[in-house]
Formats: C-alpha cells, sequence, structure tokens
C-alpha cells in the first residue's frame, strides 16, 4: 500500500520539536532535566515527537493488530466484508475522539484492508480550492482520502466536498461574474475518513454525509500493556508482563504516550544496564522521569476534548 502526503501537506512539513530526552544510550537520562515541563512533554497526547515519526514500523498495519476498540473493529469489520462483496469502496467514515488515540493508524489499515492507497492530508493543508480538488481529480477507483482536523476545513472547500462525497461528482466554477460557468467532473469512488477531536464543530451538512460515524475510546490499562508489549517486540526491547502494566497504568489510556513512555524507560534501562525492564524498573524510571502513578484522572478529561 502507498502512503501519499496530501499536495500542500503542510502537516508533514511541520517541523518536529524534540521534546522528550535523547533515545541516544550514550547519553545518561541523568542528564535530562526532570522538571514538570519535561513530565508535561512526555504525558502529551497532542505531541508527534519525533521518535514516533520515525517508527512507522510500530503502527498496526492489519485488523487483527489493531488492539482495543472492539465495538470500533467490529462495525468496521463488517464494513469491509460488505464492501468487498459489493466491489465497492468502504462508505465514508468519520473518526472522532481525543490525540493520540490511533485515528491516523485505523485509516490506514482501513486502506491496507481494502488494497487501496491511502492519502493522507489535513485541513489547515486545504486553503485554496485548488488543493482539495487536486487531490479529489488525482484518487484512483476505492482510494481512500484521510483528512485530519475536519473540523477545520473552510466554507468553500467544504461545500467542493458535498457532491465529491455524495455523488463522486467535482462542480467547479470557471470565469466570474456572467461568464462564470459550472463544469461536473465525474470522480472515481472513494472513502473519505475525517479525523476530528472536536465533532461538536463539524457543521451537521458534513455530518450527515458520513456513513459511519465512530468514536475512540480511551484504553484499558490491560490493553495498553498488550500495545507496550508489542511495540517492545518491534524495538527489541526485552519486558515482563507486569513491567508493561506499570508503563500502561500511567500512559493516560493513550497508545501514543504509552509508546513514548515505553522508549524512555527502554533509555533507562540501557544506562543503567538492566536485564530486562520488570515492574521495579518500569516503576523507578518513570518515578524519574516524574510520571506520577495515577497522574490526573485522566477519565475526566474526554469530554473537554470531543464536545
Ligand atoms: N489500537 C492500537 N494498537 C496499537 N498501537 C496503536 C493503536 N492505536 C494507536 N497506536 C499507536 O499510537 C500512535 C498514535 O496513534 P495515531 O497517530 O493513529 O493517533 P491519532 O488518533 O491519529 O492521533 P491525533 O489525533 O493526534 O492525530 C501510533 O504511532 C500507533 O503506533
Ligand atoms: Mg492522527
Amino acid at each position: 500500500m502507498a502512503i501519499k502526503r496530501g499536495t500542500t501537506g503542510k502537516k508533514n512539513t511541520q517541523s518536529v520539536k524534540k521534546t522528550t530526552p535523547s533515545s541516544n544510550p550514550q547519553q545518561s537520562p541523568t542528564t535530562v532535566e526532570s522538571t514538570s515541563k519535561n513530565q508535561e512533554r512526555l504525558l502529551d497526547p497532542t505531541n508527534k515527537d519525533s521518535d514516533e515519526s520515525n517508527a512507522q514500523n510500530i503502527r498496526p498495519h492489519r485488523l487483527e493488530d489493531y488492539i482495543g476498540q472492539e465495538s470500533l473493529k467490529s462495525v468496521l469489520n463488517i464494513g469491509i466484508k460488505a464492501a468487498r462483496g459489493r466491489k465497492d469502496p468502504l462508505d465514508h467514515l468519520l473518526l472522532y475522539g481525543p490525540p493520540g488515540l490511533g485515528k491516523t493508524t485505523m485509516s490506514l489499515i482501513l486502506a491496507e484492508e481494502m488494497g487501496v492507497n491511502c492519502k493522507i492530508t489535513a485541513a489547515p493543508a486545504l486553503e485554496r480550492p485548488r488543493d482539495i480538488t487536486g487531490l479529489l481529480v488525482n484518487l484512483k477507483p476505492g482510494d481512500v482520502l484521510f483528512i485530519d482536523e475536519i473540523h477545520r476545513l473552510n466554507r468553500l472547500t467544504e461545500e467542493l466536498l458535498y457532491p465529491a462525497m455524495e455523488d463522486y461528482r467535482l462542480d467547479i466554477t470557471i470565469g466570474k461574474g456572467q461568464a462564470a460557468r459550472t463544469r461536473s467532473i465525474p470522480l472515481p469512488k472513494f472513502t473519505l475518513v475525517g479525523a476530528t477531536t472536536k465533532v461538536g464543530s463539524l457543521t451537521s451538512p458534513l455530518r450527515d454525509r458520513f456513513g459511519l460515524i465512530e468514536r475512540l475510546r480511551f484504553y484499558e490499562p490491560e490493553e495498553l500493556a498488550l500495545i507496550i508489549e508489542r511495540t517492545a517486540k518491534i524495538l527489541d526491547v526485552t519486558i515482563t508482563q507486569p513491567g508493561a502494566m506499570e508503563i500502561a497504568r500511567r500512559s493516560r489510556g493513550t497508545p501514543r504516550i504509552a509508546n513514548r513512555l515505553l522508549r524512555r524507560v527502554r533509555d533507562y534501562q540501557i544506562v543503567h544496564k538492566h536485564q530486562s525492564i520488570n515492574e521495579e524498573v518500569a516503576s523507578e524510571s518513570l518515578d524519574f522521569y516524574q510520571v506520577d502513578p495515577r497522574g490526573l484522572d485522566w477519565t475526566a478529561i474526554p469530554s473537554a476534548h470531543i464536545s
């Protein structure tokens, strides 16, 4: 499956700030400033650090490797099977929920499962009408077009999307004033996957054009522990189940945070020459990074994120 970025791809060109201690084993973590700011960065679910962008291989590629979100997976499983049977693309899908829970990952999995390309863009990169038209006319039949932060689309772009989503048609206006004419260009059938942390900010005409609207939930510690163990295997890190649970408990229900904490604990393990990450090593190193055993009660946060 080819992963293509949108034409302007601003999100892609965003500079990635290194906001976590170095993952270089040569550098002792004791040189890291252990401030509460550092702790905030470690627990920030919106912070897509350079570790993450360099490690695309830790993203699951198949639905069966995607841990948790059982109800979402079963809805999509049926959708995929039915679409394949009809030889049609999947219905347009809106994924909403707090950052770092796996919306982008799910969109890439859908394309992989359907055997099509996934073009990724974000609403702030679709400033001019030609940004979205360029993407739409270059779609191949069945392709997935993923638009992140879809609640931030401007009105013109959004209006171009309506007939594209509904009738696979692009209506463009050529010329100005009295000489203006509208032309309709047929588009291949495609699937739009929109992702948002603020579903309440979507206009209702846009929301109504999605056949499937699904919410991602925070993960249980047991699910996060499985994600941590899977990532540890890929990164070639030895970890025990209680070690993974200790990291999971401090990850605020969020895989992005869990994977980030695992990397920091791995640094600590290497520098302190521990054989594996067991509960004690995990707990000791997370204390070192000042990550609270429970942190603030993150289960109270979702309404703020998804309203
Ligand atoms: N269910 C899962 N199983 C395994 N790993 C996961 C899962 N969900 C997310 N991840 C991991 O967490 C990281 C963050 O996921 P992703 O980028 O898909 O989140 P997102 O919801 O798109 O976040 P944002 O709203 O900030 O764009 C990914 O690198 C991925 O490896
Ligand atoms: Mg994302």
